[in-house]
């Protein structure tokens, strides 16, 4: 499907973005659900999608993870049905992703996709990323609280985490085509009125302990000897018991000097951030191809296709996927992030055939079958 959004995008950096919620109504005209709720609970069978049904029957909160193996004991009302990273599993809601291509892609997380029943939401909360909350079918009520750091949360449920009262800044129904955007931090609480559907596009950020703790891991694995805290140039201090405060900026400056290496830095972050936080529908070769069945394939006419969401981006000099440095120039990086679908025409050079060889058996592009 081809989604128009018809958002001022300057205007919402400008006024809102990690700023204040907004409702952003019809921001997609003619809106149509590219999933029916049938199939969203087939996806949520499957053991490597990540699901979760949410339940509040006479006020009492309940959640069970998934993979799900039936339905109908839920009853009609009071219960929703929650599933994360949509895009990589099903090619028509992967689709609704694409008008937000313009905010920085490495921040983006998944499309997680909630079907509820009449009266069923996960209560109110706080989320730890940005996130556009697409009306599709139905309709739900949202209030939405401002950010503040006093907010009361209390575990409803052992798995759900819910935030004591707040005052609505937003309190209103979204209908279908409608996007409710909620900042981080921002308490909010969405309430099915009847049968919904609703598609949840996050951007997510990480902690400076989380950057920490991965680059550490990195320069750990990757710069093998050791770097020593020295000073040749030492004189006696008066009290040899305190660490002086030159010499906690010199500790200080030799952490950093790491972090301010572009070779060390980048490349620990074009790895770490190209890592998906869900799981990807990446499959194989088995048995691999070998490089003139690969070439024959695609000489053939035969396209590639790539995994529906496997994170490829670029830092520095580099281009990254899934984890791994690609070690080719940076016009065939951008044609790969930029072009879904591949020909031969666009990989006519040894090497650029090879590395994609690569990555086919690996199963980040396949071939299309039609
Ligand atoms: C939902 O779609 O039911 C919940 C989304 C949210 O509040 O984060
Ligand atoms: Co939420």
């Amino acid at each position: 499907m081809n989604y128009k959004l018809t958002i001022d995008w300057n205007d919402f950096l400008t006024n809102y973005w990690q700023k204040k919620p907004v409702i952003l109504r019809k921001a997609f005209t003619n809106f149509i659900d590219p999933i029916t709720p049938d199939e969203l609970a087939g996806l949520a069978m499957e053991e490597e999608i990540d699901s979760r049904i949410v339940s509040n029957k006479d006020g009492v909160w309940d959640a069970k993870y998934g993979p799900f193996t039936e339905y109908h004991n839920l009853g009609e009302d009071h219960w929703s049905l929650l599933v994360q990273a949509v895009d990589h599993w099903h090619e028509q809601a992967a689709t609704l992703v694409e008008p937000f291509k313009c905010i920085p892609q490495w921040q983006f997380d998944d499309l997680m996709i909630s079907y509820a029943t009449q009266g069923a939401g996960v209560g109110p909360h706080i989320d730890n990323y940005d996130v556009f909350i697409i009306q599709g079918m139905g309709s739900r009520r949202w209030q939405v609280g401002d950010r503040n750091p006093n907010y009361k949360q209390f575990n409803a449920h052992k798995v759900l985490l819910h935030v004591e009262d707040y005052q609505s800044i937003i309190d209103e129904e979204l209908t279908t085509g409608d996007i409710l955007y909620i900042p981080i931090g921002c308490p909010h609480n969405g309430i099915s009125i009847g049968e919904s559907l609703s598609y949840s596009v996050g951007f997510m950020t990480q902690t400076s302990q989380e950057l920490l703790s991965s680059f550490a891991d990195y320069v750990i694995d990757n710069l093998p000897n050791g770097i020593y805290y020295q000073d040749p140039n030492l004189k006696l201090p008066n009290d040899p018991h305190r660490v002086q405060p030159y010499e906690l900026t010199k500790l200080q400056d030799q952490i950093i000097d790491l972090i301010k290496t572009p070779q060390l830095f980048n490349d620990w972050f074009g790895k770490h951030i190209t890592q998906s936080m869900h799981e990807l529908n990446i499959v194989p070769v088995e048995p691999p191809y070998d490089y003139n069945e690969f070439e024959s394939l695609l000489k053939n006419g035969s396209k590639l296709h790539q995994v529906p969401s496997i994170r490829i981006l670029k830092v520095g000099d580099f281009g990254y996927i899934h984890g791994e440095k690609i070690d080719l120039p940076m016009p065939i990086i951008d044609l790969l992030c930029e072009t879904e679908t591949l020909y031969y025409k666009h990989l006519q050079n040894k090497n650029v055939l090879q590395i994609m060889l690569e990555f086919v058996n690996k199963g980040y592009w396949y071939f299309a079958e039609e």
